[in-house]
Parts: C-alpha cells; sequence; structure tokens
C-alpha cells in the first residue's frame, strides 16, 4: 500500500506541535517553581525576624497560588522559544517569573486604583487588610489601612520583579525598562480618562494597550527574543503584541460589564461604576449620549446600564475589532523568521487570549 503522505506530514506536524508545548510547559513549571522557592526563601528570612514581616510575603504567595493565567510568562516563553532559545538555560525561567511578579505589582495597585473588593476569586489585598484591621478593632482608618499595605505589598512584588530580572541576559533590560515604566504612565492614563470621562475611542485604544497589551504581550515576546539574541524579531512580535495585547484588554473589557465573576474571580460592572473610559464606553458614549448621565448619576441599576449599552450594538462591534486584531496579529508574523510550528501557536495563542472566558 502507498503511504499517505498528507497524513503522515500532518502527524509530523502535529508531533512537532506537540513537543513544542512540553518543551513550554517546562519552562512554565520551572517559572512556578521559581516564584515559589524565592517567596519561601524571603518568608523564611522574615519570619526569622518577627512572625508579623512575613506578612507581606505570604500576601504574595497567596495571589500566586490562588491562580491566574500566567499569560506573560507563557508569552516570553513562547518568543524565547520561537527564537530558538535553550529552554534549559535558567535565565528564561528567571525572565517568565519577573513577568509574573511584576504583573502581581501592577494587580495589587490596580485593586487600590479602581477600588475593587476581588482577585483571582479572593478578596484583594487592601480589601482583606482593611476587613482584617475592623475584625481587630484597630486604631485609624480600615480602608486607609489596607490601602496602604496594599502599596507596600505592590512595592515588594515589584523589587521581586527585579531581583528575578537580574538573573536574566543582560540583553532584555532595554526591553524590560521599556516595559515597567509603560505600566505605571498607562495606569496613570487610565485614572485620569476616568475622571475626565469624556468619549474619545482613540485614546481609549490607545490606553488598553499600553496599559496592558504591551506588557503582556508585545514586550513579554521581545525579552523573550532578546534573551535568545534574536533583536531581529522585535518588529514582527512588536506588530504582533500590538494587535493581539489591543485584543487581549477589550476582551478583559467586555467580560468586566458582561462577564461572569465566578469565572473571571473579580467583580462585573467595576469599569462602569468607576466610569472607566474603555472603547466599549467610549462608542456607547458618542452613540447614545443618555449613557453618560446613566453613569455619573445616581440611582441607576449596573443591569440598566448594561442594557443600554447592548442596545448601542456597540458590544458587536468590539467583538468585529477584536476579530480584526487577531487577523491583524497572525499576519504580522506570517513572514517572520521562525519555524511554521511557533507560527501556528502564537496564532493559537492569539486566539485563545481574544477569546478567553476568564
Ligand atoms: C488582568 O490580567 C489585568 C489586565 C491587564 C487585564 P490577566 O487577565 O492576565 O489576569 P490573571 O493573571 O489571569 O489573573
Ligand atoms: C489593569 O487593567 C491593568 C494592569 C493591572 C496594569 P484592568 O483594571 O482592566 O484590569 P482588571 O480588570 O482589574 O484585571
Ligand atoms: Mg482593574
Ligand atoms: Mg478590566
Amino acid at each position: 500500500m502507498t503511504p499517505d503522505v498528507t497524513t503522515d506530514s500532518g502527524q509530523e506536524a502535529a508531533d512537532s506541535a506537540d513537543l513544542a508545548r512540553r518543551t513550554r510547559d517546562g519552562v512554565l513549571r520551572r517559572v512556578e517553581e521559581r516564584l515559589r522557592s524565592l517567596l519561601a526563601g524571603e518568608h523564611d528570612v522574615w519570619a526569622g525576624v518577627h512572625e508579623r514581616a512575613a506578612v507581606p510575603v505570604d500576601a504574595l504567595s497567596q495571589l500566586i497560588a490562588s491562580g491566574g493565567k500566567r499569560v506573560r510568562p507563557a508569552f516570553c516563553a513562547t518568543g524565547y522559544l520561537a527564537a530558538g532559545g535553550d529552554p534549559d538555560t535558567p535565565g528564561i525561567v528567571s525572565a517568565c517569573a519577573a513577568l509574573e511578579m511584576l504583573h502581581v505589582s501592577a494587580l495589587v495597585h490596580d485593586d487600590v486604583l479602581d477600588d475593587s473588593s476581588r482577585r483571582r476569586g479572593a478578596p484583594t489585598v487592601h480589601a482583606a487588610h482593611a476587613q482584617l484591621h475592623v475584625s481587630r478593632g484597630w486604631q485609624g482608618e480600615a480602608r486607609r489601612y489596607g490601602e496602604g499595605v496594599a502599596l507596600l505589598v505592590g512595592d515588594l512584588a515589584l523589587v521581586y520583579a527585579e531581583t528575578l530580572m537580574a538573573e536574566a541576559p543582560r540583553s532584555v533590560v532595554p526591553e524590560w525598562n521599556r516595559l515597567r515604566s509603560e505600566v505605571m504612565i498607562g495606569q496613570y492614563m487610565d485614572v485620569h480618562a476616568a475622571a475626565e470621562f469624556s468619549a474619545n475611542p482613540r485614546i481609549s485604544r490607545l490606553i488598553a494597550r499600553i496599559k496592558s497589551g504591551r506588557y503582556t504581550i508585545h514586550r513579554p515576546l521581545v525579552v523573550g527574543a532578546s534573551a535568545a539574541g534574536r533583536d531581529d524579531l522585535a518588529a514582527a512580535f512588536e506588530e504582533f503584541g500590538e494587535a493581539v495585547g489591543e485584543a487581549f484588554q477589550l476582551r478583559d473589557d467586555l467580560l468586566d460589564a458582561f462577564g461572569d465573576s465566578a469565572d473571571t474571580g473579580k467583580p462585573t460592572g467595576l469599569d462602569l461604576t468607576q466610569h472607566k473610559m474603555t472603547l466599549l464606553l467610549g462608542w456607547a458614549m458618542q452613540r447614545d449620549e443618555r449613557i453618560h448621565s446613566l453613569i455619573t448619576e445616581p440611582g441607576h441599576t449596573p443591569d440598566e446600564v448594561r442594557r443600554r449599552l447592548a442596545d448601542t450594538g456597540v458590544p458587536g462591534d468590539v467583538e468585529k475589532h477584536i476579530a480584526g486584531l487577531v487577523e491583524r496579529g497572525c499576519k504580522a508574523i506570517a513572514d517572520a523568521p521562525v519555524e511554521d510550528v511557533w507560527r501556528k501557536e502564537l496564532a493559537d495563542m492569539a486566539v485563545r487570549v481574544a477569546y478567553r472566558t476568564t
């Protein structure tokens, strides 16, 4: 019998995709181990000083243990392996762990900025510590105490992120510098736009990219490629990451408005109560001027706002925009000098982050 060439090459492609993913999963398992070992070591140091001194470290351990999709380590490891990096080098594990630690720092601070009560299915750091203050009957304002603790815990995570990134190859430094200043600037742009609260879709898209998309996808990929000494991939990864990163944040915005907090692990409707100037809301406000007062004036239920938003048809437009961004991202890597298996994996990842349910 003549061998079926199509099936054989299909099988070969499936085998190499499987091998590529297993290699990356191996790196990501070591990332978890590195995060755990760093925090366990810090816990021991500080618990030896005083039992209370380990509390900020333990807050980080709990947040890391309570889940999270590990999107940034996944893109960094993928960028590195796609660039031909050696999976057995410890530096890439540290770089991926640093990105997750920076993300955790941003989350703890973000929850203060957004006055959010839940993260990864558990109380946020500031809410948990404010609650502790109340239950113990301590002195001073509980809210101020909780937010103070969260500032320190977030800063501590940022310090650990630096410690970890210092173990990565020096070639990552320029991108790492851009990445972490950009998150802070993006977060400032976000709180400023919420305060100003005037619809500006161009600014909303810019904010989605600089507070989130870039540190989540574009820059982790470039950190990975530069750790492997492949700065030539930066342009393709930038184009892919800009588009897919924006899609990731626009999905987050849709989930905030219409998702289920049992899936996302964070409150639903918070962007609306915090009048976050997302693209979703900006477009909706341009189409229906009553939405502005529905959000800013008291007496309206979240369901009322959600219905009105849905009636504008804008959620469907955001969906179309997300689909266009995914397509653009995939085109950007169509000719990139990486093996097919990684091109395909990046395209799959683009779909996963753009259409996630959590
Ligand atoms: C949440 O990021 C913050 C944003 C930038 C939207 P993720 O959706 O990646 O959160 P985790 O890490 O899975 O909890
Ligand atoms: C926050 O964006 C981005 C960072 C953490 C830097 P969001 O405010 O939309 O993130 P969530 O929805 O709270 O996770
Ligand atoms: Mg938030
Ligand atoms: Mg959000």
